[in-house]
């Protein structure tokens, strides 16, 4: 399956962390690093992503022998390397020599040389010393066959306001708007508080003290900061495109990340990668384990074939309020729910612990004691050795019948709408629990932009759509008529792509034919207040939002209990076309989704890969690739569970061919079978 592996020229699972032998310069330490490296079943070492200072340490005066030495350890170890380009932290020298590099915050200050991720994405001289190191990096390493892949800077992230930044923003304007003010005005509403514009030249960034009541230019911003920030990326990529053509770049992505369209900026990578943290034990381990299942399906559909765990901490982080390890047995599983979920490493941040600096207290595969007789770095074996016996699933793929659209434009319109619940809109929880109806039931999902195809899915979920453009609507419409089962939900286009209200109704245009429906208010509940509804003799409970519907040809599934809307439609479904468009008005607790899912699935064919329902806090995932299913159990809770599976299958992780498994306290099994599994 080499073909999907992330890096075509080492298919195999790789087992590694952020590397920066640099901070110690001790050939005692390195020596010692490739030791325990061999121990730890380690076969890949992130390198170079903050060394700026030590390969430039004076402007065009280059000293590459530490990251000579680094690598020939490496590949000496039997090790590949992840390169890093070093742009996510600049050299005092840059900054001091051109200060138009440092960021400039959205009140007008530039930022003094400090920290990291915070350069500026349109400085020229920035660039240019970007492109130079990246391209002598090329020249020097790319020819290595222990380089199997890029990555490119670190973490992304951010904007910046500086004059260079702001005339960029005018010339993307200028060319959106074809360089007419009156087409701005219109698409932006400005006529409101008289805020009209004569001239591209008067638009200034939202800020503090800058506008920042006009949502269609907060949207227009968003998304020139994912512009922007997609131009400086496919500029640090032009030399290694152009000198390094076989090996794929990366860039390393994050988690509830809210700056950046994804969706966008993937397009000018080749595989994806994220930095997983999840907050792990504060609470129950099975919600913290589907959110973070969320986003690992989040960055498999992105590109959709296998992607990197890029980052993962083996214990503890050290800049969440409280830092609390990983408990016995949770490294292990969460390093291995990412490879369930169609990950093609566990990589973790960082392999040595720092000594001093800010993250001296983060966890890391070897700590202070420099040993490998700790809890956490057998943990780490225990992993290495799983993915070694597990290296034939490097490279399958996950089909999914399911899909919850996630798209961060909404996002960022919905957010910034006055109006609603106005600072707990709860996006990103909500598409979490559409998400859920299907990780508790052991079923394979996608998280994709409500722009990508969705003819392969047998439902989708839109959850909170309420930016829907032309394009989405035609192609929610399109799925629902070529035979989709599409679940909506309130605020369903309610604006478009410059966040101006769509009119005659909503749902917007076509929508209202597809669901059936037309919806006419909406009551924000206080948070103290419940709402009632009622699907087959069922009562369920609501919260936050009921919307009041006006029925045009849907049937009703459930009805308001309470309220002045008490027997209006709660809960409607539709036949357009060949599909079916069901549309949930009101925000329910979970039993109401979950009693609608479960009648929906089962008329779908959608099955999982187990028989019965799956205790709380168990869940089922599965790779394949084509003849084999390869069957993944995950226990987030600490007590043990039995599961049966669908069939007899092969166990992986120990011998003999199974039917029923007990699961130990977060636990983990993997079973193979030679027939499709999934979905029916
Ligand atoms: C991020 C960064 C790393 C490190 C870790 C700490 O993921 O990429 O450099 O700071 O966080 O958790
Ligand atoms: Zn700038």
């Amino acid at each position: 399956m080499s073909k999907n592996h992330p890096c075509p020229s080492f298919p195999h699972f790789i087992h590694g962390a952020d590397y920066n032998p640099e901070q110690w310069m001790d050939p005692a330490v390195w020596d010692r690093d490739m030791a325990l490296m061999k121990q730890a079943h380690c076969n890949e070492m992130t390198v170079g992503i903050f060394s700026w200072a030590v390969l430039e340490p004076r402007e065009g005066e280059f000293d590459f022998s530490v990251l000579d030495e680094t690598i020939r350890r490496v590949r000496e170890n039997g090790g590949k390397v992840i390169l890093s380009t070093p742009s996510g932290a600049r050299p005092r020298w840059l900054a001091d020599k051109y200060p138009e590099v440092l960021r400039v915050r959205p009140d007008g200050a530039r930022e003094h040389f400090r920290g990291r991720h915070n350069h500026c994405f349109t400085s020229p001289v920035y660039r240019e010393k970007v492109q130079k190191i990246n391209r002598l990096l090329a020249e020097r390493y790319g020819q290595d066959p222990t380089v199997i892949a890029w990555h490119i800077s670190n973490e992304y992230s951010g904007e910046c306001h500086c004059p260079l930044c702001v005339s960029a923003f005018r010339d993307f304007l200028r060319e959106k708007y074809s360089n007419d003010i009156s087409r701005v005005n219109k698409a932006w509403w400005t006529t409101f508080w008289s805020h009209t514009y004569d001239d591209f030249d008067q638009i200034e960034p939202p800020g503090p003290l800058t506008e920042n009541a006009v949502h269609g230019l907060n949207l227009d911003w968003h998304r020139f900061v994912t512009h922007q920030t997609t131009d400086f990326i496919r500029n640090e990529i032009a030399p290694l495109r152009e000198l390094t053509p076989h090996i794929p770049v990366t860039i390393n992505m994050m988690y509830e990340f809210y700056e950046l369209d994804y969706h966008k900026v993937a397009q000018v990578i080749d595989f994806a990668s994220w930095d997983c943290y999840p907050e792990w034990h504060n609470g129950d381990d099975a919600v913290i384990a589907q959110r973070a299942a969320f986003w690992h399906d989040l960055y498999r559909s992105l590109k959709g074939k296998p992607f990197l765990l890029m980052e993962s901490t083996p214990s503890l982080v050290n800049w969440k309020p409280y830092n609390k390890p990983k408990r016995p047995g949770l490294d292990v599983l969460s390093s291995m729910q990412a490879i369930a979920h169609g990950s093609d490493s566990v990589q973790y941040f960082q392999w040595r612990k720092s000594r001093g600096s800010s993250e001296k207290l983060h966890g890391a595969v070897v700590g202070h004691d420099g040993s490998g007789d700790t809890r956490v770095f057998r943990s780490v074996q225990t992993t290495g050795r799983l993915l070694e016996k597990l290296d034939q699933i490097a490279g399958t793929l996950v089909e999914a019948p399911a899909a919850v659209l996630f798209d961060w434009e909404n996002m960022w319109a919905l957010n910034d709408c006055q109006g609603y619940a106005a600072e707990n809109k709860k996006y990103f929880d909500t598409c979490y629990e559409y998400h859920r109806l299907l990780w508790e039931r052991g079923i394979q999902c996608d998280i994709v932009s409500p722009r990508a195809d969705l003819s392969r899915y047998k439902l989708v979920f839109a959850p909170m759509l309420y930016l829907t453009d032309k394009p989405v609507i035609e192609n929610l419409t399109a799925y629902v008529a070529q035979g989709g089962t599409l679940w909506a939900t309130y605020m369903l286009g309610t604006v478009n792509e410059t966040d101006l209200c769509w009119l005659g109704g909503i749902p917007a245009e076509e929508l209202k034919d597809v669901f059936g429906i037309e919806a006419e208010e909406i009551d924000t509940l206080y948070p103290a207040e419940n709402r009632k509804a009622t699907l087959d003799g069922t009562v369920h409970t609501l919260v936050d939002y009921c919307e009041v519907l006006k029925l045009r040809g849907a049937e009703v599934l459930a009805e308001y209990g309470d309220d002045w809307y008490a027997g209006t439609p709660a809960v409607t479904l539709h036949r357009f076309g060949k599909g079916r468009a069901i549309y949930q008005a009101c925000r329910d607790t979970g039993s109401l989704k979950d009693a609608l899912a479960e009648g929906l699935l089962k008329e779908l064919g959608i099955a999982a890969p187990v028989l019965g329902p799956l205790p709380h806090g168990v869940t089922a995932h599965t790779r394949t690739d084509g003849t084999h299913s390869y069957v993944f159990l995950e226990n987030y809770t600490t007590e043990a569970h039995r599961v049966r599976l669908v069939r007899p299958m092969e166990d992986l992780l120990h011998s003999g061919t199974v039917e029923e498994v007990i699961l130990e306290p977060y636990g983990l099994g993997v079973f193979s079978c030679s027939e499709e599994v999934s979905h029916g």
